[in-house]
Parts: C-alpha cells; structure tokens; sequence
C-alpha cells in the first residue's frame, strides 16, 4: 500500500537547479501565462484554452487536494517560476500514478532542468510515496521528452495511434512508465 500522507503533505524538494514547491495561489499569474506559450501548448496537445478564473481556482485548490501532487518547478538561483509538474491518477492499490511535466516557456528548455525535476519527482514517488509504477503519455513528435524520460528509466509499452489532431495533422502519442528497480536515479 502507498504512503498516502506523502501525497496530503506536499513535499518542498530542493535540487542543484531546481526546487519543486506546492503549486499554490502565488503562482496563479504564471500559471495562466504559461498556458498562452503556443509551443508548449503544442508540446502537450492543449486545446483547451484556460481562463484566468481557472488558473486561479486550480492554483487555489492544489494544496488541499489528497490524492495527486502538483509540484511548482522554481528556478534555485532566483526564484523564477519555471513550470509545473504533478502526479496524478494514483490508484494505491495498483501503486500506480500518472506523470506529467511542462515547462512554461522554451527558453527554460534544453537546460537540464526538466530531466532534474522528473528524477526529483520520481525519487519522492518511489521513496517515500511507495509507487511502483509510474506512466505517462508523451506525443511522438516530442523527441526532447522522450529523451528525457527514457533518460531517467521510461521505457515505451505502447503507441496510442492517432490521439492528436492538432491543426489538421493526427498524431500518436507513446505510452511510457518506469518501475521502481527501473528509476535511474541522479
Ligand atoms: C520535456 C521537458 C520536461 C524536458 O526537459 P528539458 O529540461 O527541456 O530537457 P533536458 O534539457 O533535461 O534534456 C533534453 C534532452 O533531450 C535531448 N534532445 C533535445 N532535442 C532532441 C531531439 N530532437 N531528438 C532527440 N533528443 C533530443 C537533448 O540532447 C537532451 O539530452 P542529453 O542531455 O542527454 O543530451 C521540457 O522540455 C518541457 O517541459 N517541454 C515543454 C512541454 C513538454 O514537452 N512537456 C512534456 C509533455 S509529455
């Protein structure tokens, strides 16, 4: 069974980098303006365009929430708000839960800081949470993630055909998990 109280008290982690905080209200204006970034939206195949009143109502009720983790990635030098990242889905008797992770803009991207905040994520999930199984769905056309994720352990278990239609064009997407003896930790 998972420790369900690592999922209630959400964690501070601290990395060389990057420190993953509870998504809370402080963070609703960079929240809503990382879902204007029209690459990132078409990174993780967003259609729906969030509102500022959504923004604020999802920041507000992160912390209360008992049953997923939604982590703020924040820059360690300067305090800058870098982008988002939650488990969520968890099924604790399967030990189960979806991943997922989204800079807010490119110019945070290709630096290291995605791949540290997922193995951060992962060792929280496996450790102290007790997952033992952690998937995702990535877009096919997402080569930095994948090589990201399989970086830290993912391997691909199948293609979901077609799940995409962005601006005329189908697209498959992967599904990738990682299991606990298969994290490759830091
Ligand atoms: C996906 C994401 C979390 C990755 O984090 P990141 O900090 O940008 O990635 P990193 O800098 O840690 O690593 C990028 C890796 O991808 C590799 N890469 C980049 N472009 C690539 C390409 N076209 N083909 C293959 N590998 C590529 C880089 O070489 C690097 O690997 P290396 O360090 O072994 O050389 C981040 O880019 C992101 O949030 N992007 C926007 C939203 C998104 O795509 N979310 C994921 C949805 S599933």
């Amino acid at each position: 069974m998972i420790n369900t109280r690592a999922l209630r008290d959400k964690p501070t982690l601290i990395g060389k980098r990057v420190r993953l905080v509870p998504l809370g209200p402080e963070h609703t204006d960079a929240y809503f303006a990382a879902g204007l970034d029209e690459e990132i939206r078409r990174l993780t195949g967003t259609h729906h365009h969030l509102t500022y009143g959504e923004a604020k109502e999802w920041c507000r009720t992160r912390e209360r929430s008992t049953d997923r983790l939604d982590l703020a990635i924040i820059a360690a030098d300067d305090g800058r708000y870098l982008g988002e990242l939650s488990l969520y889905a968890v099924a604790p008797e399967n030990e189960s839960a979806g991943y997922r992770i989204a800079l807010s803009a490119l110019e945070f991207t290709g630096r290291g800081l995605g791949r540290e905040a997922t193995r951060m994520v992962l060792e929280y999930a496996f450790e102290h949470v007790g997952l033992h199984r952690v998937w995702l769905h990535v877009y096919a056309f997402n080569m930095r993630a994948i090589a990201v994720y399989r970086s830290c352990g993912f391997s691909v278990e199948g293609r979901l055909r077609d799940s995409l239609l962005w601006e005329g064009r189908r697209h498959d997407a992967l599904l990738m998990a990682v299991l606990e003896n298969g994290f490759c930790g830091s």
